[in-house]
């Protein structure tokens, strides 16, 4: 007895030494049909993950997770900067959504992200001038609230706020771009005041989608033909190469010591000739023993925070990014892994631990009906289907890109009828489409059945954490 005792215990000792440290994971929302967060947290414990990012602050989210000791990245979407311009909105933002979890079996809140990449280009500097204030009166609120020295605002950047020139474009000629310079170095002088990491998302899957003359080796991380020589330091991957430009960035702006996180990085399993598991399982085989080595970068050695993106298949996301967006998952929609993965960085070739009791709809599907006269209006109909659910599966380099024209339709109204939960008005399509229970899948194209809806966006709190709450509003708010 005993003894089987000690042994366990050497043995999770043995794991958890393993595991990469500071390993985590986005978990973002945009889905049609989300996995109960129950579930998802549950996940998340099966894969050992210990730090979770996410995209707003949840009440559902923030209650699952409550009591499990994960570390958590609560966020302000870039809608509510705005808001948080007000110092008064920004207290009540933290004391809504973070002192109040601020509690023994409460939620292990450490980072509070202060929008989401507010200075993509794409924004056109809408959230240029209301990013700084808010990260300031979040901050200012953490540390009025006493809880500043543990919980740190920052700000998820995306990698082109900073560069090298392009006659000299190696990493030690990196800086912040010269029209975001003043505001980029106001805003790392604050996090430098207040102990808080700098934020970035770094996409080497992006370089080699924005360009087909990108050497294709050098968005993973197993060697290169021709590295790029920096004065003598060899680089033979983008992510290093990429993180050392922002490390150049820092140290010219005089803060060449502030702490890096990185907020985003991952690889997307479809929708671009790319996107594949093969691929994704090339890119984490390479990115997590070196993370697990904690050796960091040419320019900045020791372990480096990262967060995976992301966690599960989102397939409510805009496809403006490109017709990727909607598969970075890990895991597919319904919480089943893709491809093999090791987060303890010993390169193992296991697949891991899926979704456990997920609810799915009944087996049925909506399919093209070959009886059909008036095909007239069948293009129009996949348009409707593809405008609503997603079919970024068909297009080019795709899973589903075989398919002949009926198979086009049939994947088309399927997504959709799935999205409508299979409701049988779903499948009609100006009588294109009928309903089947037998499995159209061809080949590698699956033809998906939804997960059965979560409808759970209720508090499922412990008795303590209710009486915890009721009691911190009547006594202090
Ligand atoms: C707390 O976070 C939620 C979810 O992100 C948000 O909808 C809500 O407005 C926030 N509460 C306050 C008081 O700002
Ligand atoms: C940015 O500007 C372009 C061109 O003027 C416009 O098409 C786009 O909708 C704008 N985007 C946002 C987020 O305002
Ligand atoms: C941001 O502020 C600057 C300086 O006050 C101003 O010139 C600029 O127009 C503002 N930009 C936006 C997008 O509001
Ligand atoms: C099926 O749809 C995809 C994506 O819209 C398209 O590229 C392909 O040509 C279509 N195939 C047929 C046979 O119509
Ligand atoms: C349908 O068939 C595909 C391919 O054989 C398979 O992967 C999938 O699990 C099946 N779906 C269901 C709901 O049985």
């Amino acid at each position: 007895m005993e003894r089987t005792w000690i042994l366990k215990l050497v043995l999770l000792v043995a794991f958890i030494g393993y595991f990469v440290e500071g390993l985590g994971v986005n978990w973002g929302t945009q889905a049609t049909h989300k996995l109960p967060p129950d579930t998802v947290v549950q996940l998340l414990k099966s894969n050992g993950i210990q730090k979770v990012k996410l995209f707003d602050a949840d009440e559902s989210t923030m209650s699952a997770l409550a009591g499990t000791g994960i570390e958590v990245m609560v966020a302000i979407p870039n809608n509510q900067l705005a808001d948080m311009n007000d110092y008064d909105r920004a207290k009540q933002w933290v004391r809504k959504n973070v002192t109040r979890y601020n509690f023994k079996g409460g939620v292990n809140i450490k980072y509070v992200a202060v929008g989401n990449e507010p200075f993509l280009k794409s924004y056109n500097n809408s959230f240029l001038n209301i990013t700084f204030p808010a990260l300031q009166n979040i901050q200012n609120a953490l540390n009025e609230a006493n809880v500043g020295d543990a919980i740190k605002a920052t700000v998820p950047l995306n990698a082109d706020v900073y560069e090298s020139p392009t006659n000299n474009p190696v990493p030690s000629a990196g800086r912040f771009r010269a029209d975001m310079n003043d505001l980029m170095t106001q805003i790392v002088k604050f996090l430098n005041q207040n102990g808080a990491p700098f934020t970035v998302n770094i996409y080497p899957f992006l370089s080699l989608y924005g360009n087909d003359d990108f050497p294709f080796d050098y968005a993973f991380f197993d060697g290169v033909s021709n590295p790029i020589d920096d004065n003598g330091i060899q680089y033979t991957n983008v992510f290093d190469a990429n993180f050392d430009t922002l490390v150049s960035a820092l140290t010219a702006a005089g803060f060449g010591q502030l702490p890096i996180l990185v907020g985003e990085v991952g690889w997307p399993t479809e929708g671009d000739k790319n996107a594949n598991a093969g691929n994704a399982l090339r890119f984490y085989n390479g990115l997590l023993p070196r993370l697990a080595a904690n050796k960091g970068t040419p320019r900045r050695s020791g372990s480096i925070e990262v967060y995976l993106f992301g966690l599960i298949d989102e397939d409510a996301k805009s496809i403006a990014p490109g017709n990727f967006e909607r598969h970075w998952g890990i895991f597919r929609y319904d919480g089943q892994p893709k491809f093999a993965i090791d987060f303890t960085g010993q390169g193992q070739n296991k697949l891991p631990v899926g979704a456990q009791n997920v609810k799915y709809l009944a087996p049925t599907w909506c399919t093209f009906n070959p009886d059909a006269k008036d095909l007239s209006r069948l293009a129009d109909n996949i348009n409707y289907a593809c405008t609503y659910a997603d079919c970024t599966a068909l297009g080019y380099g795709s899973s589903c890109n075989s398919l002949d024209a009926n198979g086009n339709a049939s994947y088309a109204f399927n997504m959709y009828f799935q999205v409508q939960n299979q409701d049988s008005r779903a499948c009609n399509f100006q009588g294109l489409a009928k309903i089947t229970t037998q499995n159209i899948s061809q080949g590698n194209c699956n033809f998906i059945i939804q997960i059965a809806s979560s409808s759970s966006s209720c508090l499922r709190f412990s008795l303590a954490a209710f009486i915890f709450l009721t009691l911190s509003t009547i006594l202090f708010f």
